[in-house]
């Protein structure tokens, strides 16, 4: 029976991932010299996360790493995106590298080629050393000088291993998230997130917080080609927020277009054009970021693929009175959500996320670093985790991401968000998005029905 269903097909070579990131996971915090992060501090700061909890032990993976790729294999991930945490590797931020920090990073990938798993590791997913805190953290511009010079020395490092880096996870989180508060969500932006460092600072120094962050992946783009053996691979691992058409007419897919670029104006457009657009900085006016004509050049620094993390979408009209020429359509209060109550459900955004991504940048190649959903898992009296809701979100968004491939789109692989329950940032372990259950007073790891949801789909290639 399961021979006649007719399945939609992945390109051959296609990468099936799972994704987490070193402080969501790792626990250990103040282990073999690892130096503190601002999510350390963060975390540790009584009223910042919701139920109180910290990532100090998360899922003990620092420890479980073995058991962790073992299950990862077991459930059909032949790729795996992790994060590399910073303050391991430099203490300090720069300064004098401590050798237990990377061996971590050698022991998971030795680990993981050994499984038949790729590693893709991301260099920041949000962890910056407290010391660079001290001295300003990204408001600094010495701040994306040092981060150029970690990665450089990572993919160095690591690169006889590793093929493929990612840069700077969701700047537009990281930066809004930690520099200007729980009013974040930026034209139509993926989450409703405080984050670490906790500032609240004006426009313009958050345009300049931006800015910098901008800055250090084009910096890390150049030293990771420039430090990794020949062929090292790298490029971002951005939140897009994407602007769906409502209906699929030339008039909405234009509006969608043209809401997409700006939506992305400080981050992915100008990573990918080498310019702020006119409406943005027209729109920042003096608040708007102080740059050079050689900082674009940087920023833009030629990528070799694009990761995109795609949740939830947005829906534009073109509209002629407004500048820059839409107008955001509101949700009908019935439209269906997932757990998270910022997560509108759109499967859709997976076509054209990465469609827009083709063909307003013209991408190389593209990746799918994050995709899934919380839901509300509960372990069953069977021993079983019915994620119904979850299989239903992926399901729908692997047939739009399939609709993408077999138009010619050049998306090369799909990391899923989580590959377990994790420390979900200000939400605490709150929200589940794994695909493994995690017991947290025993880390006990349970596969969720959708994690044989997943395998089967990577062992077929195909979604049916
Ligand atoms: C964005 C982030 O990269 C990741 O750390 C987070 O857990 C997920 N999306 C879900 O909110």
């Amino acid at each position: 029976m399961a021979d006649q269903i007719h399945r939609r097909e992945f390109p051959e070579g296609f990468k099936w991932g799972v994704a987490t990131s070193a402080y969501q996971i790792e626990g250990a915090w103040d282990e073999d010299g690892k130096g503190q992060s601002i999510w350390d501090t963060y975390a540790h700061t009584p009223g910042k996360i919701r139920d109180g909890s910290t990532g100090d032990i998360a899922n003990d993976h620092y420890h479980r790493y073995k058991e962790d790729v073992a299950l990862m294999k077991e459930m059909g991930a032949n790729a795996y995106r992790f994060s590399i945490c910073w303050p391991r590797i430099f203490p300090e931020g720069t300064g004098t590298p401590n050798p237990k920090g990377l061996d971590f990073y050698n022991r998971l990938v030795g680990e993981l080629l050994a499984a038949g798993i790729e590693p893709f590791p991301t260099l920041y997913h949000w962890d910056l050393p407290q010391a660079l805190q001290d001295k300003g953290g990204w408001q600094n511009r010495d701040t994306p000088v040092a981060f150029a010079h970690y990665a450089g020395y990572v993919a160095e490092q690591l690169s006889d291993q590793v093929r493929h880096f990612f840069t700077t996870n969701e700047i537009q989180s990281f930066a809004d998230g930690g520099h200007r508060g729980v009013d974040t969500h930026v034209a139509g932006g993926e989450l409703h997130l405080e984050a670490a460092p906790g500032l609240r600072l004006p426009p313009g120094e958050l345009n300049q917080v931006r800015h910098h962050a901008v800055l250090g992946h084009g910096l890390a783009v150049h030293a990771i080609h420039a430090m990794g053996k020949p062929g090292t691979q790298c490029g971002p691992a951005e939140v897009i927020s994407i602007a769906v058409p409502l209906i699929e007419s030339d008039e909405h897919i234009k509006a969608a277009e043209v809401a997409t670029r700006e939506l992305n104006a400080p981050f992915l457009t100008v990573i990918l054009e080498g310019r702020y657009t006119d409406a943005y900085l027209e729109k920042a006016g003096k608040d708007a970021p102080r740059f050079t004509p050689e900082d674009l050049a940087t920023i833009s620094e030629p990528v070799d693929f694009v990761g995109i993390n795609v949740y939830k979408p947005n829906i534009y009209v073109l509209a002629s009175d407004t500048t820059p020429g839409y107008r955001a359509i509101p949700y009908s209060a019935s439209h269906p959500k997932m757990f998270s109550d910022w997560h509108m459900l759109g499967p859709e955004a997976l076509y054209w996320g990465p469609k827009m991504v083709q063909s307003l940048w013209g991408a190389p190649a593209i990746y799918i670093t994050e995709n899934g959903c919380a839901a509300a898992d509960e372990l069953a009296a069977d021993g079983n985790v019915y994620d119904t809701d979850r299989i239903m979100f992926l399901r729908n968004s692997l047939t739009q991401l399939q609709r993408a491939t077999a138009e010619g789109v050049p998306v090369k692989g799909y990391f899923l968000w989580s590959m377990m329950d994790n420390f979900e940032w200000m939400n605490g372990y709150g929200d589940r998005f794994g695909i493994v259950y995690v017991d947290f007073d025993t880390q006990q790891r349970i596969p969720k029905m959708s994690a044989s949801f997943f395998r089967e789909v990577s062992m077929h290639n195909a979604v049916a």
